[in-house]
């Protein structure tokens, strides 16, 4: 069994780092380092993979920390490049410990292939005909993707969608297991479309996946006792209530809700690249899944616990006067197939992860999701984001100041506590401590 918690990791060198992850995660060194060492991608692999490549591009690959889903400790995989948000979701992953850790849960990986056409003669009578003749459209489109049917998988239903004005679109839900499906759903799509103008008498138009998979979501709840809140002079229930207020700010204004939901894709984001999967299609889901309502609100929301009793689904270990954080979004995430089959830094994310399908891994990005939400709000309802958010700049800002090696953190540390993160102050530093060193070394 993993454990997610390795108290003192972020202080480790690299090296020692290395090390540690190694160990926990029962790999030798050398895998790890031969996976990540190159940034997972060689440049040979790269130009058969897309256009016009001229070289690669690395990014940063970390281990999110203390992370507990449905009971059980996962390490989590995570490439970003911006400063603060691995520390920031481990630290409420911790929190959220004190309260069991995430709850989660998932629908079936279905994802929607759409047929669309227009100049439909009689809208009403092709519906009808549609759903009457439904088994034979799955058992059509079931048979172009003979290897998604071997895995288990295959097309669960029809919905056909009134756009009006002789518009129609015709929904195939297809189990895509533990793909991602986007192939899969454009080949079925493709290959049921002549059977359907033909049945239907409309000009086929599009033949593709919608993105908005709604059909796969998966849901995260946690709560936490408010002492495992307490921030810096800050009692634990007042973070708590203005984690709420924040919330409730969120529902009340769009502008604020994508802010929010920024700080929730902050911890999904990661995870998604780490583990080779595609977060243009991530990122489309969440944003129009936000927006279903017709107004734009937050992806997760939070509210005071007025006890399990009382809660309309019995909650695990809720208590009355925590702080309850619950979150629903589509993820279409894969775990076969796609960018794994060529990215050797990918398929050791997934490896990281520990999951055993597309659903486990959708539910674990969707908590380090909600953690670094908590992080965010957590923050901002008391000392504000950018002093946390400025001491792990300040180490940016040291290196591109040309601090290397142990000069990195002693520079950062000293423009931070200065309250002046500059390249230039930075500069002023590496300049006085590179000097003392010369005239001590004499
Ligand atoms: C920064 O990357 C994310 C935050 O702006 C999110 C938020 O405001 O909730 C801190």
């Amino acid at each position: 069994m993993v454990t997610s918690r390795i108290p003192g990791f972020y202080k480790l060198p690299l090296v020692e780092r290395r090390h540690a992850a190694a160990e926990v995660l029962g790999v030798k060194v050398s895998e790890l380092e031969s996976a990540l060492g190159l940034g997972g991608f060689d440049v040979k692999t790269a130009d058969k993979t897309i256009e016009n490549v001229v070289g690669t591009y690395a990014l940063p690959f970390a281990l999110g920390l203390n992370l507990q889903m449905n009971g059980r400790d996962y390490l989590v995989p995570m490439v970003v490049e911006e400063p603060s948000v691995v520390a920031a979701a481990s630290n409420a992953a911790k929190m959220a410990r004190a309260g069991g850790g995430f709850f989660a849960e998932s629908d079936e990986p279905i994802m929607i292939a759409q047929v669309q056409l227009d100049r439909v003669p009689d809208v009403r009578e092709a519906t009808r005909l549609l759903i009457d003749r439904k088994a034979e459209l799955c058992e059509l489109a079931d048979r172009a993707v003979p290897n998604l049917i071997a895995r288990g998988g295959g097309t669960r239903d029809v919905i056909v969608r009134d756009l009006g004005e002789g518009w129609l679109v015709v929904h195939l839900l297809v189990d895509c297991r533990d793909a991602m499906g986007a192939n899969l759903v454009n080949t079925i799509a493709e290959a049921v479309s002549g059977r359907i103008a033909l049945w239907t008498g409309g000009r086929i138009g599009l033949r593709i996946l919608s993105n908005l998979a709604d059909t796969r979501c998966v849901r995260i709840r946690c709560a936490i006792p408010p002492h495992a809140l307490v921030a810096e002079g800050h009692a634990g229930e007042r973070v708590r209530d203005g984690i709420v207020r924040a919330s409730e700010f969120a529902s009340r204004d769009p502008y604020r809700a994508a802010t929010h939901n920024k700080g929730i894709m902050n911890g999904i984001d990661p995870v998604v690249i780490a583990t080779g999967n595609d977060w243009r299609a991530v990122e489309a889901g969440a944003h129009a899944f936000a927006a279903r309502s017709g107004r734009y609100s937050p992806l997760a929301t939070w509210r005071i616990s007025r006890g399990a009793l009382n809660e309309a689904r019995p909650a695990e270990g809720e208590e009355e006067g925590w702080l309850v954080g619950e979150m629903e979004l589509p993820l279409q995430l894969g775990i076969v197939g796609g960018t794994l089959r060529v990215h050797e830094g990918a398929r050791f994310g997934l490896m990281v992860s520990g999951v055993e399908t597309a659903q486990e891994l959708a539910m674990l990005a969707a908590s380090m999701g909600l953690a670094s939400n908590l992080a965010a709000l957590r923050a901002l309802a008391t000392v504000g984001i950018q002093k946390g958010h400025m001491a792990l700049h300040a180490r940016s800002v040291a290196i591109a100041a040309g601090a290397t090696g142990d000069l990195v953190e002693s520079v950062a540390l000293a423009i931070f506590e200065a309250n002046n993160v500059t390249v230039d102050a930075a500069r002023a530093e590496l300049m006085k401590l590179t000097s003392s060193f010369a005239s001590a070394a004499q």
